[in-house]
């Protein structure tokens, strides 16, 4: 197979319109497996208003290249192909496919005199907001060459054009700290516009800008009138530029979405809708006018991540009855997003639809979303429609319907569930001969994706759905094998650093923060050194580090709340190692191992990633101080948490797991034996997990740091609770917040927090694609990968793939009786594929891991390698 590439992009985007950089770095990844292949040089041709212009560059990157050329400008078109060079083959690839970029609005001043604008209709500004419907009509005298339409809302948009919605985005532009940096979108739009009259359109509803956020209630937190502000931008063929802004001309109305409410659901009422309101000479007799509002445009940003977008659609499995005779819906899955129905009914009548994760004593289970209501409401026109809420989302399996008309029958044809999340790139596989294990990878992969819509969330369904930053640190080295998360968590950790500057330089709690100032917290504020580290091993971008450097620093610095030798402040308040299953279910804090020391270990951890953060980043100086700071906070952790002969104050898994895990003990022979101690108490707990969000992501890693991943294949198949497969056996769809959330006997835990849908516990994956799967990044950027495959557990076979910067990434091993040829009975097979300009480091399985030294392990270029090894 002859070796092409496969894909282009710029910067972290896949689909480079409105792209917020001028000078977008360019990689490009290689499809075919020709063997030793390595790049030597490249080509890149840049296509710009007619002209194109090579660049050669002898240079063996690949990945983030600079932008050849001069800056590109707002809005302006360039067609960019590569091609690559490799001097040992004497050979090149062929020229990749043509691919696009232009920016956005790189400047304040390209928005022309657009303003944000609101409806003169006077409204209640404490309560809910209903959606307000903005249209214009406008005339074009030539034709139509080209026409882009940037736009976002106070709140959230929809648009359209002459009747026709624009793009499939859906809940844009999103959730940001709106105050420190706006999102706005770029839709190419000409081919809804034409010459003549034309309408633009838009609905706004309140979203997480102006609507209830959290527990307490708090509404308005960004603003509190809905508003939009966009440019329609109009190429004409005689070349003239025509600008459509959103101004004090506009109309403004209301429409048939009474209210739609990020927790409560959506009301719409059919028979309040506007016969051709959007479509152009509709006549707005009784319309309100606009106003312009105060809005800083500075803060617009074009998007980092992909789109939110209805991602797939799911089929009714099941309608049956709950106890007391309601109609509930069964999909089969618990999932994120909200129903498309397809009706006829009474005109004026009503359908309700209660969305719940699970069901309890026969009915669906409402106690768990607490104060949010989770329900949509429509009331029919009469005649045949199709609906789907506009500004709202509900993480759900079950839905009960009340007011079904007789008229249409309740099955697949008429209601389908559709998944919404950000469109990421699906980058990770795993598959292994245990189903069970299979079922918790797929569940882990749900309770991603339903998290991570447009921010990474704690969870999808209840009165939250907030930017929990302890819960991403502990899933983002799992995340970002699954999913490309490049862009998605490069925009979130900008707003997370401009909280934390408003929050005395520690990250606030939840990103975007909604809850007022909060006092510095362990965990959830090392979130700002460890997902930039977790990045930075993934996508191997020295920029985006660089750019999340100050951050991690002032955490360090200064946002940390320390006592007299620099360690945490022991009176600061902490998560510490929340939900530690021994805790009880309505005081998840109080966990069996010390929360200050719990923060202190972590702090050391920070500590040592800035050090080496600093010096991927060539800050030398940096690099050594808090190298040192390290090695002065270990040694006051090993006085005040680790005793002379290596017993740790909480000998717990947590307390043994972190120093071990971050290197905290003294001398070596505390290790061996701390590593003893640890498994001991598994051992004894019968391979029930006893660890919390402190412990959880990282137990894994540490036992097989130790070469005891036999002790953690017990926890890991250990079907009890709590306990990864304990979920898998009730019939879990995602993963659970609490290792019980649903109790042995089906009944919910009584904890107020239980939800149905949290990646926390999901970190486990990333234990099992390295260690099952055998992948992982041996440097930044995985340019140098590790195969290391841990077979155990009984599994016979595993396959992992990763769609790494370079290309397609695989190992796949299988254990067979080696028969009399081969001399033992279970030979492992290992087939590995390395992709073009990277290399892996094999090392097979069958010698302790301390032995397993460099000589044992295999250098290999780009191709398929097959290995085997006797095992016994
Ligand atoms: C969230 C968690 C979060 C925690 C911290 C909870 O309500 O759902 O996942 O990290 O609060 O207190």
């Amino acid at each position: 197979m002859a070796l092409s590439i496969s894909e282009v992009s710029f910067e972290h985007h896949r689909t480079a319109l409105g792209i917020g950089e001028s000078a977008p770095r360019i990689s490009w990844r290689f499809d075919g497996h020709v063997s030793d292949w390595w790049q030597s040089a490249y080509d890149i041709e840049v296509n710009r208003g007619g002209h194109t212009q090579t660049f050669h560059s002898n240079s063996s990157d690949s990945v983030l290249v600079p932008w050849p050329g001069e800056p590109l400008e707002s809005g302006e078109e360039a067609t960019v192909r590569v091609r690559s060079f490799c001097p040992h083959r004497h050979a090149n690839t062929a020229w990749s496919e043509p691919v696009t970029v232009e920016p956005g609005l790189l400047t304040p001043e390209d928005w022309q005199n657009a303003e944000a604008i609101v409806s003169d209709r006077e409204t209640e500004v404490n309560a809910t907001h209903r959606p307000i419907y903005f249209r214009k009509d406008f005339s074009l005298d030539e034709e139509v060459l080209s026409a882009r339409l940037y736009i976002t809302a106070l709140g959230l948009y929809e648009a359209r054009l002459n009747g026709q919605r624009v793009g499939d985005r859906v809940l844009a532009p999103g959730w940001q700290s709106y105050n420190h940096r706006h999102e706005y979108n770029t839709y190419n739009v000409t081919d809804l516009i034409q010459r003549g009259e034309n309408a633009i359109s838009i609905t706004v509803g309140e979203g997480w800008y102006a609507g209830r956020l959290a527990w307490l209630g708090s509404r308005n937190i960004w603003g509190d009138t809905l508003g939009v502000l966009s440019l329609l931008s109009v190429t004409t063929a005689n070349g003239t530029r025509t600008f459509i802004p959103s101004d004090d001309t506009w109309q403004s109305s209301t429409g048939p979405i009474i209210s739609s409410e990020i927790y409560d659901g959506e009301v719409y009422d059919s028979t309040q809708e506007i016969q051709g309101w959007d479509s152009p000479g509709f006549n707005a007799t009784g319309w309100f006018g606009t106003h312009a509002v105060k809005f800083n445009k500075t803060v617009l940003a074009a998007p980092d991540a992909p789109p939110v977008q209805r991602i797939k659609e799911r089929k009714l499995e099941n309608v049956f009855s709950s106890a007391s005779g309601k109609t509930v819906l069964d999909f089969g899955q618990n999932l994120v997003g909200w129903l498309r129905v397809r009706v006829k009914g009474p005109k004026g009548s009503s359908i309700s639809f209660i969305h719940t994760e699970v069901m309890e004593n026969g009915e669906v289970a409402t106690r768990p979303l607490r104060t949010a209501k989770a329900t949509d409401n429509i009331t029919l026109s009469g005649a045949d429609q199709e609906w789907e809420p506009s500004f709202t989302f509900h993480g759900f399996r079950y839905v009960q319907v009340d007011g079904w008309p007789e008229e249409t029958e309740l099955n697949t044809n008429s209601i389908t569930a559709i998944v919404v999340n950000t469109d990421m790139e699906e980058t990770g596989y795993f598959h292994c001969s245990n189903p069970l294990l299979n079922k918790l990878h797929e569940n882990i992969i749900w309770s991603m994706r339903g998290n991570f819509l447009s921010i990474p969330t704690d969870c999808p369904q209840r009165d939250e759905r907030l930017g929990w930053t302890g819960d991403i640190h502990a899933f983002a080295r799992t995340a970002n094998f699954i999913y490309n998360t490049a862009g998605f968590l490069r925009g979130w950790l900008k707003d997370a650093y401009k909280e934390q500057l408003e929050n005395n330089y520690a990250p606030p709690y939840v990103v975007p923060n909604m809850l007022g100032v909060n006092p510095a917290r362990s965990i959830w504020g090392d979130v700002i050194v460890a997902v930039p580290w977790d990045l930075f091993q993934t996508y191997g971008d020295e920029a985006m580090l660089r750019e999340q450097y100050p951050g991690a620093q002032a955490w360090i610095d200064k946002g940390v709340l320390r006592n007299e030798v620099n360690l945490w402040n022991r009176s600061a308040e902490q998560f510490g190692d929340w939900l530690d299953p021994l805790a009880p279910p309505d005081s998840p804090g109080e966990a069996t191992t010390s929360s200050s020391l719990v923060s202190d270990a972590y702090l050391i951890h920070s500590t040592e990633l800035l050090a080496n953060i600093s010096s991927y980043l060539s800050l030398s100086e940096n690099a050594e101080k808090y190298a040192r700071d390290r090695t002065n906070l270990t040694r006051l952790f090993q006085s005040a948490w680790i005793s002379k002969n290596g017993t740790v104050a909480n000998e717990t898994q947590t307390g043994l797991t972190l120093p071990l895990y971050f290197n905290l003990f003294a001398k070596p022979e505390h290790y061996t034996s701390a590593a003893i101690r640890l498994t001991n108490i598994i051992a004894q707990n019968k391979y029930k997990v006893g660890t919390g969000f402190a412990g959880t992501h990282i137990l894994g890693h540490a036992l097989s740091k130790y070469d005891e991943a036999d002790t953690f294949y017990k926890m890991l198949l250990n079907e009890e609770v709590p306990g990864w497969l304990y979920q898998v056996i009730m019939n879990g769809t995602t993963t659970w917040e609490r290792w019980d959330s649903m109790l042995p006997n089906g009944s919910i835990n009584p904890g107020e927090m239980t939800s149905f849908n949290h990646y926390a516990v999901g970190s486990v994956g990333s234990w099992m694609h390295e260690n099952i799967g055998g992948l992982s990044p041996a440097e930044p950027g995985w340019r140098r990968f590790n195969v290391d495959v841990r077979p155990g557990g009984g599994l016979t076979s595993a396959e992992a793939r990763f769609l790494s910067p370079y290309g397609l990434v695989q190992a796949k091993w299988v254990i067979v009786d080696g028969g009399k040829k081969k001399g033992c009975d279970e030979l492992f097979k290992l087939a590995v594929t390395v992709p073009a300009n990277s290399e892996a480091i094999v090392s097979l399985p069958g010698q302790p891991v301390r032995g397993r030294s460099r000589e044992s392990s295999v250098v290999v270029r780009s191709g398929v390698h097959h290995f085997e090894r006797c095992l016994t």
